[in-house]
């Protein structure tokens, strides 16, 4: 779709306009930790609340400084690094992205399980491989020591004295890598199997209503490559980035898809029914019914956004795919059964499902600027979606697009779409990627240019500097403003912010800090300024006044 450019004043009459909203109180989105409407401070005096609302949020100006940066107000502590042990016998794997934090308990929200995504490595880092140089020769032990560092961690957390703690050695504490065994949630094998080996390219996730996290598999093409086709039907393998099919026979349609892990016993799976493109996450709605809509888009240049309807209550398996046409607001059914095109084409409909980007393409799916994070309004219903950038069409600051489902049901299959926003000089940010809505429905936002484009002469990002964490406050006197709140180190991009049950800690990944690196004595970071002198992925917990405050702003717009 065509991008809009907003200016400041028709942005805030906007967003006023999404403030006076009804609050739809989805109980599932109620629960989750990551739009919780549900914990108000009751009580506040007239004074308190004008307080509130002239509360004023002073942003920070772009950086190109190695550091992490915050507004006044806001604090952080670094919670777990790269290599760090979480046990006796495992460590912390490499380029955290999505975060989740569970508690054990809902009247105990400073004690819980915390899930980190570790989406790639940077060999150079992990396994001392130069990346790129043809005349080095690989080992299977540096490919294995990559193959740990990638998947997940569950780590138990607990905040004492204001800080959060890892509980080292925690019998929760494990590790999901690209060795892990993982079954498939389908009744057809795929390529022969029923459990594959590992998952990896883990970027960002969800949560679901039974408490479990979901972890997306992105760029999975980037480890063992991918099967293309060719006009007359044959095939070929593409190799991968990586070569990690030179070690591992893995095909790679064994990758690509949603996966999930029930934190209490490690339990996995792979959800064959949401598809296999570039996942980049996976935002669950539970209808009154408990039957769950599953959004997730497919982070490449022209690419879809997805949903998944199930027909089961709680089930991501039983159900149907459908692909979005937001020229004509229409979700399109991916049913090999009731789609002649698809019979015509595709043998099964596991072939549907695995091939899911070309079938979209035959049933005229709207092709979008790499749709990545995905959030529903806690306020409105609405659903919002990242589009970084499409740089070969033009796009190179993206936006964010806007879904309204008709009726405000998220099962509908008719919607109408909008730009929220766009990126860009005027609005102040480029390449916007994760999305977070705290306790009182303020946006958050991290963007993500790349790191060879990042303060590079030549590109259009010079002005934006580092990566950031922004903030769009709902209401007060800053309502519909993009407020820069923290900056990242060199070459880094923020990832995975979750906010903790009582709204006052941010959990904030920092992923690839010194990115562009080519030799190890002279890193483009030290962050996080430990004693090994090399930049580490770490999880940082952000905290102070400022995000208290404006998780309270909440009750100046109870309806
Ligand atoms: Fe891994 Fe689309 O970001
Ligand atoms: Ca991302
Ligand atoms: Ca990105």
């Amino acid at each position: 779709m065509e991008n809009k450019k907003y200016n400041r004043k028709e942005f805030i009459s906007f967003l006023g306009k999404v403030s006076l909203g009804v609050a739809i109180a989805p109980s599932f989105l109620m629960n989750c930790g990551n739009s919780n409407s549900s914990i108000i401070s009751e009580g506040l005096s007239i004074d308190e609340i004008n307080k509130l609302k002239k509360l004023v949020l002073e942003g920070l100006v772009a950086s190109d400084k190695d550091d992490l940066l915050l507004t006044k107000g806001l604090y952080y502590h670094t919670l777990i690094k790269w290599n760090d042990k979480i046990s006796d016998q495992d460590t912390f794997g490499f380029n955290c992205d999505f975060t989740c934090f569970i508690p054990f308990d809902e009247k105990h929200p400073e004690d819980g399980l915390l899930w980190v995504n570790h989406e790639y490595v940077h060999p150079l880092f992990v396994s001392n491989y130069a990346f790129g140089n043809p005349n080095e020769e690989r080992t299977i032990e540096q490919v294995d020591k990559e193959m740990y560092n990638v998947g997940g961690s569950i780590v138990r957390i607990r905040q004492e004295n204001g800080k959060w703690k890892v509980v080292h050695n925690d019998p929760h504490n494990r590790r999901v890598t690209a060795k892990t065994p993982i079954s498939l949630n389908w009744d057809t094998p795929i390529e022969g199997k029923t459990t594959v080996i590992g998952t990896h390219s883990n970027c960002s996730g969800g949560i679901t209503p039974w408490k479990t996290f979901l972890t997306c598999e992105e760029n999975y093409d980037q480890f063992y490559g991918e099967t293309e086709r060719l006009n007359d039907g044959s095939t070929y393998h593409r190799a991968s980035a990586f070569g990690w099919e030179n070690f591992y026979k893995y095909p790679p349609e064994h990758y690509g898809w949603v996966v999930e892990i029930d934190p209490k016993d490690g339990t996995i799976q792979k959800h064959i029914a949401l598809g296999r493109f570039a996942h980049e996450c996976c935002t669950l709605f539970q209808l009154k019914d408990k039957r769950v809509v599953a959004y997730s888009g497919d982070d490449s240049n022209d690419q879809h956004l997805y949903k998944f309807i199930s027909s089961k209550p709680n089930s991501l398996k039983e159900g149907t795919l459908y692909v979005a046409d937001t020229n004509n607001g229409k979700w399109i059914p991916l049913d090999w059964a009731n789609q002649p095109l698809l019979k015509n084409a595709f043998e099964s409909q596991t072939e549907v499902l695995i091939r899911a980007r070309e079938a979209s393409k035959l049933l005229g799916a709207t092709e979008l600027n790499r749709p990545e994070d995905i959030e529903i309004d806690p306020i409105t219903g609405s659903v919002l979606i990242s589009l970084t950038n499409n740089k070969p069409k033009g796009d190179f600051h993206g936006s964010i697009l806007k879904i309204e489902e008709e009726n405000n049901k998220h099962d509908s299959l008719n919607f109408s779409a909008s730009v929220y926003m766009a990126g860009g000089e005027e609005n102040g940010f480029s390449c916007p990627d994760n999305l977070a809505f705290d306790l009182s429905g303020n946006l958050w936002m991290t963007t993500d240019i790349s790191g060879g484009a990042m303060n590079k002469e030549g590109w259009p990002y010079m002005e934006f500097k580092n990566n950031s964490l922004f903030v769009i406050p709902r209401i007060g006197k800053d309502a519909g403003k993009i407020i820069r709140v923290a900056n990242a180190p060199r070459d880094a991009e923020f990832t995975g912010p979750w906010f903790s049950p009582d709204g006052k800690t941010l959990f904030l990944s920092v992923q690839h800090p010194g990115e562009q690196t080519i030799d190890l004595k002279n890193p483009t970071s030290l962050w996080p300024f430990d004693k090994d002198n090399i930049p580490k992925p770490s999880v940082v917990a952000i905290t102070g006044d400022l995000i208290e405050k404006m998780n309270n702003l909440h009750i100046i717009e109870k309806p």
